[in-house]
C-alpha cells in the first residue's frame, strides 16, 4: 500500500517522457502561402529598397507620402498587377520611370503581392462593433 504514490508518480514521468517526445517527433507545421512564392517575394523586398520606394510609398500607411499606399495595391479591383508594372515602366508626375530589368520586376510584384496577401492596410475597411471588437469590411 505504501508504495503505490512512487507508481502514480512513475506513472506520470513516462506519460510526460511520451507525450514529449511525440510531440518534438512532429516537424513543425510552417505553411506556405499559396498567394505568393515567398522567395521571390524576399527577393523583390530588396529590389523596393534598392530603388527606395519607401521613400514616397506607404506599406501599412507607413512611409513617405508623395505617392500612394502599395500594400493592397495588387487586389484592388481598378489597379491590379498590369497597372503596377505600367506605372513602374513609365513613370508618373513626380515619379520617376524605373527601368528594371525582368526579373526584378516580377519580383518586386511578387513582394507587393506578398504584402497584399498579409492583410488591409487601409483603415477605412475596418469597423468597431458595440462589443468593441475590430472587423473587417467587405473588401472593395
Ligand atoms: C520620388 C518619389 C517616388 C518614388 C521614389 C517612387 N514613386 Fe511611385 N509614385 C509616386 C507618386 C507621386 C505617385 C502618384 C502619381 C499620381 O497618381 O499622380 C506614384 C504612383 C505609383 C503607383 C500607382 C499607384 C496608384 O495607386 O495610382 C505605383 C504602382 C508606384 N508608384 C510604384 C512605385 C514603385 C514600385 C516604386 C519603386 C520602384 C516607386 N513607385 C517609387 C512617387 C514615387
Amino acid at each position: 500500500m505504501r508504495s503505490k504514490p512512487i507508481y502514480i508518480f512513475l506513472f506520470l514521468c513516462i506519460s510526460f517522457l511520451i507525450y514529449s517526445f511525440s510531440i518534438y517527433l512532429k516537424p513543425l507545421s510552417v505553411k506556405e502561402d499559396p498567394r505568393f512564392d515567398k522567395k521571390k517575394a524576399s527577393e523583390g523586398r530588396l529590389v523596393w529598397q534598392a530603388y527606395n520606394c519607401q521613400s514616397c510609398h506607404q506599406l501599412y500607411s507607413l512611409g513617405g507620402y508623395l505617392g500612394p499606399d502599395l500594400t493592397n495595391i495588387i487586389s484592388n479591383p481598378y489597379k491590379g498587377e498590369q497597372f503596377v508594372r505600367t506605372m513602374i515602366k513609365a513613370g508618373v508626375k513626380q515619379m520617376p520611370s524605373f527601368n528594371l530589368a525582368d526579373n526584378e520586376m516580377n519580383s518586386l510584384i511578387e513582394f507587393l503581392r506578398s504584402t497584399d496577401a498579409s492583410g488591409r492596410a487601409d483603415v477605412r475597411q475596418f469597423n468597431v462593433n458595440s462589443l468593441g471588437v475590430i472587423e473587417q469590411n467587405e473588401v472593395k
